[in-house]
């Protein structure tokens, strides 16, 4: 068990990983699931990798088919910020199982989860509830839109918001050559081109081509939306005053300002990423860590362009909005994270800082160019030499082959991080799980990665 476990009481003792070796019967999952289920998967971003297939989980703890356990730093692709299957979380969503599930109408938790969304969100004058990061995006474009009678959105080179057309947009491949807006780099097949018409695509952190770029074409958009910090494309800060520019050109250009708080909202802090740079945008979108890993995500910001929802002037709906299991699964998990002065996030920076410093130590020791960027709760790992990354330009140039080279050999040693090289850190890791980490990053430094 996990120090953090006894702190917290995140259910029985865990056993340490022990190394993964048979994967048989993730195999034959596999095998049986790619004639029934394309791919094998149900999201686009599970596609490749070792094809594990899982059977439980606890606290920091993934156990595959095959019983081979890992420390998880995937945690969901961030929601689960206490941990898996932490107790009360789990015993709030299991008390309410007998009240119902969705109402097609209003429940009084609704209304307690609001209120507490708005005493923790400095943006949140109102709050709209919904499922998805994806959908509460949309949400917040079309009443920018709305607001101001303008079309056109300014979206970041590098920064993810969703699956939609409109936003699924130069998130991969060669960086633009400067020369704003950047071209339009389609993601998928079958992507409508048309439905990028009013997406204009500038690169992050340079405040100069946003005010040259408003200066000139501000008549033209409705909207800016960034991620306060760039988490899809590394985990990269904002530039020290980069925020407060942003907001004081949107101000200038009657552009709605929006953060997409979808991963580092109640991750950063109870605040998100507002609250740790106190920067206050108009509206911001929130998913993953306030549901705890259950489907919940909110829309929240200034009365004025909100209540174009209460007059039905601009349409958000949605048939699982509000179900009860997601609601009170946040009600549940924002109490955690709020107990005890936010205690949980003290833990979780002080075992994520301890993970960066371990590694940049065994990096030097080793001498291997093994960089990390972020922060406890998130953070990055890459392979470069001096490489200052401040934007998707400077992040491409990184060893993305080294990159996926280092996460494929954590694994076997019972190590997960995501895919891509960011990590999450949740309030169920503890001493033993940084100990064991470190001690698979200095094996795998040691033995080399090519
Ligand atoms: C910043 C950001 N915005 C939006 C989304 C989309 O959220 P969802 O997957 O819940 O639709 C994601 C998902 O990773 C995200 O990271």
């Amino acid at each position: 068990m996990s120090d953090t476990n006894m702190q917290s009481g995140h259910g029985p003792a865990v056993q340490m990983p022990a190394v993964p070796g048979n994967l048989s019967k993730s195999d034959a999952y596999h095998e049986a699931a790619r004639g029934i289920i394309p791919g094998g998967v149900n999201s686009n971003v599970r596609l490749g990798g070792w094809p594990l297939c899982f059977e439980s989980a606890r606290g920091p703890i993934l156990v595959d088919l095959d019983g081979n356990e890992y420390v998880d730093y995937a945690l969901g692709m961030g929601p689960a910020i206490l941990g898996h299957a932490p107790s009360d979380l789990i015993a709030a969503v299991q008390a309410s199982l007998s009240s119902g599930q969705l109402f097609a109408g209003q429940h009084r938790s609704e209304l307690d989860l609001a209120r507490l969304l708005q005493r923790y969100i400095p943006s949140a004058e109102l709050v709209r509830i919904g499922m998805t990061g994806s959908e509460m995006v949309q949400a917040a474009l079309r009443v920018a839109r709305a607001f101001t009678g303008k079309n056109g959105f300014i979206k970041f080179e590098g920064q993810y918001h969703g699956w939609f057309d409109n936003v699924l947009v130069n998130l991969t491949g060669t960086p633009g050559n400067g020369v704003v807006p950047l071209p339009v780099r389609l993601q998928t097949k079958g992507q409508a081109e048309a439905g990028t018409a009013d997406t204009h695509i500038l690169p992050w952190n340079d405040l100069d081509v946003v005010e040259r770029y408003l200066a000139d074409r501000g008549d033209q958009v409705a909207a800016l939306i960034t991620e306060p910090v760039m988490c899809n494309t590394g985990v990269i800060p904002p530039r020290p005053g980069y925020l407060e520019g942003l907001r004081s050109v949107c101000d200038k250009h009657k552009v709605v300002f929006i953060f997409d708080e979808v991963i580092t909202g109640f991750r950063l802090g109870l605040g998100g990423a507002q609250g740790k740079f106190g920067v206050t945008p108009d509206l911001s979108t929130f998913a993953k860590a306030f549901g705890g890993g259950f489907p919940l995500a909110a829309l929240a910001g200034r009365r004025e362009i909100m209540s174009l929802f209460a007059s039905g002037e601009v349409n958000h709906s949605g048939t699982y909005n509000s179900n009860l299991v997601s609601i009170v699964a946040g009600i549940a998990t924002l109490e955690q994270l709020a107990a005890n002065d936010g205690e949980v996030y003290r833990r979780i920076d002080g075992n994520g800082i301890a993970l960066i410093e371990g590694m940049r130590e065994i990096a030097q020791r080793r001498s291997v160019n093994l960089q990390v960027s972020g922060y406890g709760a998130v953070f990055h790992t890459y392979f470069a030499d001096d490489l200052e990354i401040v934007d998707y330009a400077s992040h491409w140039r990184a060893d993305a082959t080294r990159q996926a080279a280092f996460v494929d050999a954590l694994l076997p040693l019972g190590i997960r991080p995501t895919r891509r090289g960011t990590w999450f850190v949740s309030g169920a890791h503890g001493s033993s799980e940084i100990d064991r980490t470190l001690s698979a990053v200095d094996e795998v430094l040691r033995n080399g990665l090519n």
